[in-house]
């Protein structure tokens, strides 16, 4: 038997509400394994800027490193919102990314066969189902280059790739491609960005090392609208931190809402980090009706990647799957057909619960 030692990390606003749920499915796992999961929890986000005056400090930081996964909800809310740069709740979760060199966002995105109703799109375009994986770089690019400033006349922020940063998430890229089509999808903007020109150089030059790898390119403009008119002709997607995070919301709407998808940010070392896609919401935040099931999936991701609990990672999944068959909606995917059953957050954590097996 062994025990696993899991940081928990709830945040703000929604991200309260969403851990909670996937707390409480990560705990039912372990009463049917035969492992031990140690939880800690950690006030990060705007929750610490009330206690200490700063969104993470230092010892957290330190002592998430000593972790054998991480579990983080979501930060942020308009009462933080007017501090200044580097000081806001967002910049917890932005630290905590870099310090942990989690340059691996993989962001799985499938519509649920219940959940067709829930997509605005022609059912002639979702027919063919969804289920892709956008890899996002993390730690690079416009989030974190320099030099960044505003005053009320300028303001700078810089995009700036290494060859070693593009490198090491494309080579990530063609291996994820080699697990599933075979097919990986590189996306720039490399008519117009230095940034992008390189990027593509790199590809190029590393496809020679994956030959049963299919590269192909597509420029981020495109991609985003080919993304809704053919999902289904899209398998790996491997892009630059900020394409990335605007891909994988829109990609969100394939999946019937932001509060499906899960998300990984893996390093080459050190503990992974699990959030899902989505943000505090300070619009529903405490009015327990938020979506739990992305909250959920992640705890899913976290088995899978950091503890290779394959097995329970998939009985996660096919709960989720099992209590949307069986009508749970939270009102971001209710579509308002029969047979649904509108559920607050709680009500469908319990409904994934209840389909554990
Ligand atoms: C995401 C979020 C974050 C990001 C925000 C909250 C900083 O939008 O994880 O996609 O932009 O990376
Ligand atoms: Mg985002």
């Amino acid at each position: 038997m062994s025990t696993y030692r899991i940081a928990v990390m709830p945040g703000d606003g929604i991200g309260v509400d969403v851990t909670a749920e996937g707390v409480r499915v990560l705990r039912a796992i372990e009463e049917k394994s035969e492992h031990s999961f140690e939880l800690t929890e950690f006030t990060v986000g705007g929750a610490l800027i009330d206690q200490k005056d700063v969104p993470i400090d230092d010892e957290t930081v330190e002592a998430l490193k000593g972790f054998d996964a991480l579990l983080y909800g979501a930060v942020g809310g308009p009462k933080w919102d007017s501090r200044p740069l580097g000081q806001t709740p967002l910049a917890a979760i932005l630290r905590m990314r870099k310090e942990l060199d989690s340059y691996i966002n993989l962001r799985p995105v499938k519509l649920f066969p219940a959940l067709n109703a829930a997509s605005p799109l022609k059912d002639s375009i979702i027919e063919k189902g969804i289920d892709l994986l956008i890899i996002r770089e993390l730690t690079g690019g416009l989030y974190y280059g320099q030099p960044r400033f505003r005053n009320s006349e300028r303001a700078v922020d810089t995009m700036e790739y290494s060859r070693h940063e593009i490198e090491r998430i494309l080579r990530f890229g063609f291996k994820a491609a080699k697990a599933r089509s075979g097919k990986l999808l590189s996306v720039d903007k490399e008519n117009v960005l230095e940034t992008s020109k390189l990027w593509r150089e790199v590809a190029l030059e590393m496809a020679g090392d994956f030959p049963e790898v299919e590269l192909s390119h597509l420029l981020v403009d495109a991609a985003a609208m080919r993304l809704i008119t053919d999902p289904d002709k899209f398998d790996v997607i491997v892009t630059e931190n900020t394409f990335g995070d605007i891909l994988s919301d829109e990609a969100a709407v394939l999946a019937g809402s932001l509060g499906m998808l899960p998300s990984a940010s893996l390093g080459d070392s050190g503990p992974g980090l699990f959030e899902p896609i989505h943000g505090s919401a300070p619009d529903i935040a405490g009015q327990g009706i938020a979506n739990p099931i992305a909250a959920i999936l992640t705890v899913a991701m976290l088995l899978r990647h950091s503890f290779e609990m394959e097995a329970e990672a998939r009985s996660i999944e096919m709960a989720v799957e099992a209590a949307l068959d069986e009508g749970w909606r939270t009102r971001d995917i209710a579509s308002g057909q029969s047979g649904e059953r509108v559920a607050t957050t709680i009500e469908m954590g319990h409904a994934v619960l209840g389909c554990l097996v």
